[in-house]
């Protein structure tokens, strides 16, 4: 048994979709995983499924547009813990209808993606700071898209220049933005040991997609796996893609 105190990783949405699946990666190599979501039942049930496999983890009840909910992890954490060594900021919604034009979609839609999907990452990370700042090895994985690519989106050769993926400019500029967060967190904690990397899991066949999908959830959670595992001369303010630099 490893003399080593065992890393100690939280990630968001982890009840279920690519989020279980990190998890459950993560505690796989040896850390302790705080399964985090924000339905407690839901919570539960997850945890308890991978605790049954013989894994460490702990379930946390966090919404992450529910400044109490984070206050009150963040306050559990400390309690429990004192220290945290990995977040995945995975958690994010899709909620705009596909087939609507970029102009066509409610600004109540637009306000509810930008509250979960940046807001949620920018409070939750804030929150948790002071703890990852006192880990040795501290890694920050923000769970962004290939949507948030403006190189992307602006080729007309690429996927993303179709009606289908135009008719999520929430979701995409959702994540364009965490994408810009991700860069300036990085700069403020360069002369740190943590590393702020945002990552694009790939078209993954999770409850986001209703099952549609290039890649399995295994192949899906790799991407943040590996950031989350980094080593300390891994890369810091990047964007990638299973090993790849993606445009910004
Ligand atoms: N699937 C893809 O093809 C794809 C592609 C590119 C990027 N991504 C990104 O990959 C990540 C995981 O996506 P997925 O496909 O696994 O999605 P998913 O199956 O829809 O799961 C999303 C998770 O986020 C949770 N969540 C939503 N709002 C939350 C909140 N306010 N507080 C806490 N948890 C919340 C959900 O919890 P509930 O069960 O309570 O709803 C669920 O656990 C997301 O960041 C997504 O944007 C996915």
């Amino acid at each position: 048994m490893s003399a080593q105190p065992r890393t100690l990783a939280l990630v968001t949405g982890a009840n279920r979709g690519m989020g279980l699946e990190i998890a459950r990666r993560l505690a796989e190599h040896g850390s302790r995983v705080l399964l985090s979501g924000r339905d407690p039942d839901a919570v539960t049930r997850a945890a308890t499924a991978l605790r049954d496999d013989g894994l460490d983890v702990e379930p946390l009840v966090l919404d992450v547009t529910g400044t109490d909910s984070i206050a009150a992890a963040a306050a559990e954490i400390t309690g429990r813990h004192g220290r945290l060594d990995i977040l995945v900021n995975n958690a994010a919604i899709r909620i705009e209808e596909y087939g609507r034009r970029p102009s066509e979609q409610p600004l109540d839609r637009w306000r509810r993606t930008f509250d979960t999907n940046l807001f949620g990452v920018v409070e939750t990370t804030v929150a948790l700071l002071p703890l990852i700042r006192s880990s040795p090895a501290g890694r920050i994985v923000n769970v962004s898209s290939l949507l948030a690519s403006l190189t992307t989106h602006t080729d007309p050769a690429s996927y993303a220049y179709s009606d289908t993926f135009k008719s999520l400019p929430a979701y995409s500029a959702s994540k364009s933005a965490l994408n810009s967060w991700t860069v300036h967190l990085a700069y403020e904690l360069r002369d740190t040991p943590v590393k702020v990397n945002a990552v694009h899991p790939g078209y993954t066949k999770t409850g986001m997609n209703d099952g549609a999908g290039d890649l399995e959830i295994p192949e899906g959670a790799a991407t943040s796996v590996a950031m989350a595992l980094l080593p300390d001369d891994g890369p810091t303010g990047t964007y990638v893609h299973l090993g790849n630099v993606v445009p910004w």
